[in-house]
């Protein structure tokens, strides 16, 4: 089953969330940098926010495409536990489905495109 862990974490935590997926050994990772706000619309994570707008806050998605439910298990434990600061604006974690993902240079599919060739 191949899923997608897409978590949005505070920019400051890039760092921290790296050398935690890279040190459980995820296959492969992709990071952007994007603007985002959460329940509290942005303010609290402000001194003095507008009381008008919705302030956006700039974040760091991970995007991690896995093959089961226990690497997806694994990567969101992972994350949280690198990226939590028990403040509001921590950020969220989705996992979706994947239904398909091919690997350019052999043309792989599915599992075999995520992970090293058996030995
Ligand atoms: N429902 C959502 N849909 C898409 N992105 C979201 C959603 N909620 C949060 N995000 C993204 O996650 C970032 C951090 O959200 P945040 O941690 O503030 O969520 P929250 O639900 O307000 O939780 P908390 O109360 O801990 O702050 C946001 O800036 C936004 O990029
Ligand atoms: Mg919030």
């Amino acid at each position: 089953m191949l899923l997608r862990v897409e978590a949005i974490v505070r920019d400051e935590k890039y760092e921290d969330v790296k050398a935690a997926l890279d040190a459980i050994g995820v296959n492969g990772f992709t990071v952007s940098q994007v603007m985002g706000c959460g329940i509290q619309k942005g303010y609290a994570e402000k001194v003095r926010g507008s009381e008008f707008d919705v302030v956006m806050q700039p974040k760091i998605k991970f995007d991690i495409v896995v093959s089961s439910r226990e690497w997806a298990q694994k990567t969101m434990e992972t994350i949280r536990s690198a990226a939590k600061t028990d403040e509001v604006g921590d950020g969220k974690i989705f996992v979706s489905e994947i239904l398909e993902v091919m690997r350019i240079r052999t043309g792989e599919t599915g599992y075999d495109a995520i992970n090293e060739p058996e030995e």
